[in-house]
């Protein structure tokens, strides 16, 4: 039987109790997907301002753009050569003042990407900095020779084991000057030295100039890579080797010395003595509970918020994100349940199941065949009633499935297209199971066209779509959505206004329940006298969960079935993919 004490502190600070993202919901725009206005096959600024009374309609406090500065485009803008400049696939900065002022008009923030861990290798800094060792810009950048005895520009010889995330070395020989310069991204994605106190002046300045134009905040793209383990004597150590001569550079650039030191400058030198309302929310691949404590308790002055990667990998096997294996609900709770605990007295988490990094959510913890609906709008109810701000991926809200492409030339993903050459070479797949890997694991899942309706190109764009529209579009689209008040993005709309007017929902004290069930997420939120009991069926199967007398005259919050659910006796039955927020009050 669930019982559960209401006898919990409350640990909000009085510090942490006002600031207004705790009650605010965020989505996510990834512009080169999201509306096209000019037929070009690329969505665009314009094109997101035809749809701000969409967004509006849903009642997201905040939107992030992923990133429009301008690129060379190698890695869909997190290749960046002008922090200052829109990119023309994009528009112009004047378009950019436009959105500004239309979301705000709408009472909606605007949070700009921000990658700072490396440039595009056309940016003017690197340019400069690769043209000679003793140019002034040489060390904003991580410049290392061969290793010693090596044949510069031969296999092995990169100063330091490090593979890139992108599959290859990490370090890319420049015949310019003799020497290898380090990505751990692609080849056009050179770091920058964070070690170098001009590097950091020249990231402040910019993101200072952005904030003037009006912008929200920042979402800081792998944030906790900024600092690098770097030994006393400037050399970098090498790691265990995976797959031949590389091993993965994470160990050795994840969360170093200085990050700490890193993230409180940037709060002294860009945030503090700014207006209220901002936001700095960082990605941080690796981080663990402790880490993330760290980050984001508001005393230490960092960030607000992270994104775990923790409960989006439970589904990788040995071989990485495209190797996926099925989820076992237990660990994604004991996981999710971890975070939620750990950052209870100091911190926050950032909540979310999409982003463009991450196959569609329904696909992967849900089933998006015949439970499409049910199982999407279960996800969306587990997730949002965590304590947390809810982060919603353009498209999630409509419930939008995996792209299944079923051959290479659909692909344009830099991350999947590298996979699929560097397994080609090592022979390893067959070309059935290479398909099979890149369907479940590929980016390029979430980065399908948005949906708006049912026409041949589901109403992105007039011309040829950069990308493959979805072929779900007939019948997984916006304009179906917003016309059914039973819908995925109703539900979603539902769970924002929610989060807006219950103080359970923003503050509640989280107690998980039920950690052995293998089909059945419960867990209660509990503030003041108040309690919510969540409640997800993650099967297709019905299952009996023994809740306990204290619910069975409690009030249905939400659901994702028409009709409540069978409760009485001390338990409720689930349907397949049922999830319910139930309410009770007053508890003693
Ligand atoms: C994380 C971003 O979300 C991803 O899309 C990008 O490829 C890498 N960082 C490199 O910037």
């Amino acid at each position: 039987m669930i019982s559960d004490s209401a006898e919990q502190s409350h640990v909000d600070t009085p510090e942490a109790s006002d600031v207004w993202w705790k009650s605010a919901v965020v989505y996510q725009v990834y512009p080169r997907s999201f509306q096209d206005s000019n037929g070009d096959g690329i969505g665009d600024v314009r094109g997101i301002l035809q749809r701000v009374d969409y967004l509006a309609e849903l009642g997201v406090d905040v939107v992030w753009l992923s990133p429009i500065y301008r690129s060379p485009q190698d890695d869909n803008g997190y290749d960046i050569s002008d922090y200052q400049d829109i990119d023309p696939t994009f528009g112009t900065l004047e378009d950019v003042d436009e959105l500004i002022e239309a979301l705000h008009e709408r009472g909606i923030k605007l949070v700009m990407d921000l990658v700072v861990n490396h440039t595009s290798d056309e940016h003017p800094w690197f340019a400069e900095s690769r043209s000679s060792v003793d140019n002034p810009k040489r060390d904003w950048y991580w410049w290392r020779p061969a290793r010693e005895g090596m044949e510069p520009g031969t296999p092995g010889a990169e100063p330091t084991n490090w593979g890139s995330v992108f599959s290859g070395p990490a370090w890319e020989y420049d015949e310019t000057t003799g020497e290898y310069y380090l990505h751990l991204f692609s080849r056009k994605q050179p770091d920058l030295n964070w070690e170098n106190p001009e590097v950091r002046q020249a990231v402040y300045a910019m993101m200072r100039w952005w904030l003037d134009r009006r912008i929200d905040g920042f979402r800081m793209d792998v944030i906790n890579l900024i600092s690098k383990h770097v030994r006393p004597d400037g050399s970098l150590p090498d790691v265990p080797a995976e797959d031949g001569l590389y091993g993965s550079a994470f160990a050795a650039t994840v969360n170093g010395p200085r990050l700490h030191e890193f993230l409180q400058e940037i709060h002294r030198e860009v945030y503090e003595g700014r207006r209220d309302g901002l936001l700095l929310v960082g990605e941080t691949p690796g981080a663990t509970v402790e880490d993330g404590k760290l980050l984001t308790d508001p005393a230490r002055h960092e960030l607000d918020m992270v994104f775990t990667f923790e409960h989006v990998s439970l589904d990788h096997g040995p071989a990485g994100r495209f190797d996926v294996v099925p989820l076992d609900l237990r660990d994604l709770k004991a996981t999710l349940g971890r975070w939620q605990t750990g950052l209870e007295q100091a911190g926050w988490n950032a909540l979310y199941w999409n982003n463009h990094d991450q196959p569609r959510v329904v696909s992967r913890y849900g089933d998006d065949g015949a439970y499409r609906r049910e199982s999407a709008m279960m996800l969306a109810i587990v997730l949002h009633l965590h304590r947390g701000t809810p982060y919603v991926y353009q498209g999630e809200e409509l419930g939008m499935t995996n792209a299944y492409f079923t051959s290479l030339d659909e692909y344009r993903d830099i991350e999947s297209l590298r996979f699929a050459a560097s397994e080609r070479q090592r022979g390893q797949l067959n070309d059935e199971e290479l398909l099979s890997w890149l369907a479940a694991g590929s980016r390029d899942n979430a980065r399908t066209p948005m949906q708006w309706d049912a026409t041949p190109q589901a109403g992105f764009t007039t011309g040829q779509p950069w990308i493959d529209v979805n072929p779900h579009h007939d019948t997984i689209n916006a304009a179906a959505e917003v016309a059914d008040p039973d819908s995925v993005f109703h539900l979603y709309r539902r769970l924002i206004a929610l989060r807006h007017e219950d103080p359970v929902v923003q503050r509640g004290d989280f107690h998980l329940l039920l950690p052995d069930d293998p089909h059945i997420y419960a867990f209660t939120r509990t503030w003041g006298d108040e309690q919510l009991l969540v409640l997800g069926n993650f099967s297709g199967t019905e299952q009996t969960v023994p809740v306990g007398p204290d619910w069975d005259q409690a009030a249905l919050v939400i659901g994702n079935y028409p009709a409540s659910p069978a409760t009485g006796g001390g338990q409720i039955v689930l349907r397949a993919w049922e999830g319910l927020v139930l309410r009770r009050a007053p508890i003693r």
